[in-house]
């Protein structure tokens, strides 16, 4: 019997149709080296997604290794309740140095929806003890992917996801985000002033005093498809948080450590949230772990005398896990060490100009976009109307199973093609992947 059919009498995959493994069977993963996977007959497969955004500075990365080895013999846990340790200590003051400005104090979980379900609870615990006990509601965008915890859910605007559960989860008010490609208002990004925002405005003055936090994923809600957006908009909605009181959740699992250009993706609007999630690239792929950083206004707030009944009672087992910290802290030197985030803007503008030039002129390419290394190239049935492909076409998985073939690993998001690459990708491997997905795409949708 074959890995594949060894690991379909047993495993339930995540994210997927299980019926779907019938005419695509699981690839079997042996190893990984730099921006490439290989499975257990040698062949390779370029991570152009960072193995779901996670790997930021290439799989089985000696440094990395080396830190997360030297930590395994020395303390692999322990209880973080009462009990601390070096490399967590270490890595909350690289954090808060490396965070806006004002994002000081942590708490850490092991997953992203985690991080969001904790940075709902504390929003809602802190208005409780500031005296605005009446404000229990969230508010997100459409489109918005926040995790699939039943709080994280509830702020998720992809029908996909939460539809079914919609009895059972927490009534979130949706407003209607940027969608920048099929802009209402016939607008660019780059000289937009964020008109859209006033379905944002209208929903802060409907429901402004019952609202304690806005969910907002800052500068690109991946789930959507990719969809990037203009500061502006996150500047205008850190204004309206403040006037309203309603505290802002950044949820930057997917954006941070450099994904969008930057460092983290608010510092593109300039701004400082409330409350920002991170996770993902935090330990460079190598182990699940999240924090959820706040400023010391939202600290003090629980900050009291135990009868008082203030305290956070959150907790995770495996909350400040001393491997990750010890990853996450290498992930944060070799950054600053190695200049990842200069070199990276460099391969950003070869990267999406190659993009432009291969594919841009294909009749069914409706818009590349782009924010540093990511990359999204939407496919549309009329590129004049950007009108979509039907739904049951399938047509990016179609070009998922015909670039995997080839050798590149382009994961879709609906009939949305894109690239998250790690940030260390190398010039020749971005042409190979870019000459995969133009091929593809030619033969998929021509
Ligand atoms: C923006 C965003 N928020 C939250 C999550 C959930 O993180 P996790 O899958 O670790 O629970 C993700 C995961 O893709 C994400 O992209």
């Amino acid at each position: 019997m074959s890995w594949a059919e060894r690991d379909l009498r047993h495993i339930w995959h995540p994210c997927s149709q299980m019926k779907d493994y019938e005419d695509m069977p699981p690839i079997v993963i042996e190893r990984g080296e730099g921006v490439n996977l290989y499975d257990t007959e040698g062949k390779r497969y370029l991570d152009v997604i960072s193995s779901w955004w996670c790997n930021l500075l290439g799989h089985c990365n000696e440094r990395i290794g080396e830190a997360v080895k030297r930590q395994i013999d020395r303390l692999e846990h322990v209880i973080f309740c009462n009990f601390s340790h070096k490399p967590a200590i270490i890595l909350c003051e690289k954090l808060a140095r490396i965070l806006p400005r004002g994002l000081s104090r942590f708490h850490f979980t092991d997953n992203g929806s985690s991080a969001v379900e904790a940075a709902m609870k504390m929003s809602f615990q802190y208005h409780f003890q500031t005296g605005s006990t009446g404000r229990r509601r969230f508010m997100a965008l459409t489109g918005a992917y926040h995790g699939e915890t039943m709080g994280a859910l509830s702020a998720c605007g992809c029908g996909d996801y939460s539809d079914i559960y919609k009895p059972i989860l927490t009534d979130v008010i949706r407003v209607e985000g940027p969608d920048c490609y099929r802009c209402k208002y016939g607008l660019s990004r780059d000289s937009c002033s964020g008109e859209c925002f006033e379905a944002a405005e209208a929903a802060f003055e409907k429901h402004g005093r019952e609202v304690c936090a806005f969910l907002v994923e800052p500068i690109l809600q991946g789930a959507a498809g990719m969809r990037i957006y203009p500061p502006v908009y996150l500047k205008k909605l850190k204004k309206a948080c403040e006037a309203y009181n309603i505290l802002l959740i950044a949820d930057e699992i997917a954006t941070g450590f450099g994904r969008t250009g930057k460092m983290f993706a608010c510092s593109h609007a300039g701004i400082t949230p409330d409350i920002m999630c991170i996770s993902k690239g935090l330990t460079g792929g190598y182990m699940p772990m999240a924090a959820v950083a706040v400023t010391e206004r939202i600290y003090d707030a629980f900050y009291a005398d135990f009868g008082e009944g203030r305290a956070f009672l959150h907790s995770h087992t495996y909350s400040g896990n001393p491997l990750a910290c010890a990853a996450a802290c290498e992930v944060i030197d070799i950054m600053e060490e190695d200049g990842i985030l200069e070199k990276a803007a460099e391969k950003a503008s070869f990267f999406n100009g190659l993009l432009n030039d291969l594919l841009s002129g294909l009749s069914h390419v409706g818009e590349i976009r782009s924010a540093g290394l990511i990359n999204a190239v939407e496919l549309v049935k009329d590129k004049k109307t950007g009108e979509p492909f039907p739904k049951e076409l399938r047509l990016g998985r179609e070009i998922y199973k015909k670039a995997l073939e080839k050798g590149v690993m382009l994961k879709p998001l609906g009939d949305v093609i894109y690239f998250n690459p790690p940030l260390v990708i190398g010039y020749g491997d971005m042409e190979f992947a870019a000459g995969v997905c133009a091929e593809c795409v030619k033969e998929i949708t021509e």
